[in-house]
């Protein structure tokens, strides 16, 4: 499923409108009946409504009625220096995601795979109330 998901987000990564930056990234969300839903960054003349890939792809699956994930795999950057979500990226995967939930990256164009989870990446989340 690793290779499966980092495949898609390879795929994702070529819709990617990152006409500013020029910094393709691709993610695939993989919720918990098996569909992947796909995400790559928006970018927007006006820099801050630029939309990251995993957070493209979170809100697609949301959108679809999909709450449960078990993985995600993110592509973008090289095989030394592959892309990790950002900060604000971190904290809408905390909100959908386990913390032990998988993470996989790598870089664009291919190499190694790196594993990491969602816990990991942002210990002691906030999550506000218990509501
Ligand atoms: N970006 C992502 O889509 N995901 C990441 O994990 C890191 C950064 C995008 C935002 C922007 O379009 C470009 O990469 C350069 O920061």
């Amino acid at each position: 499923m690793k290779q499966k998901l980092i495949a898609a987000a390879r795929d994702a990564a070529k819709n990617a409108y990152c006409k500013y930056s020029n910094y393709r990234v691709g993610a695939a969300l993989l919720a918990e009946d098996g569909s992947i839903w796909l995400g790559c960054n928006v970018e927007n003349s006006s820099f801050g409504a630029t939309n990251c890939a995993e957070r493209t792809a979170v809100f697609s699956a949301i959108a679809a009625g999909k709450h449960k994930f078990s993985a995600i795999a993110i592509v973008g950057g090289s095989d030394e220096n592959p892309a990790t979500p950002c900060g604000i990226c971190r904290q809408v995967l905390a909100e959908f995601c386990p913390p032990d939930m998988p993470v996989y990256f790598a870089g664009l164009e291919g190499g190694d795979i790196s594993t990491t989870t969602i816990g990991e990446l942002l210990p002691l989340a906030f999550s506000g109330a218990k509501l």
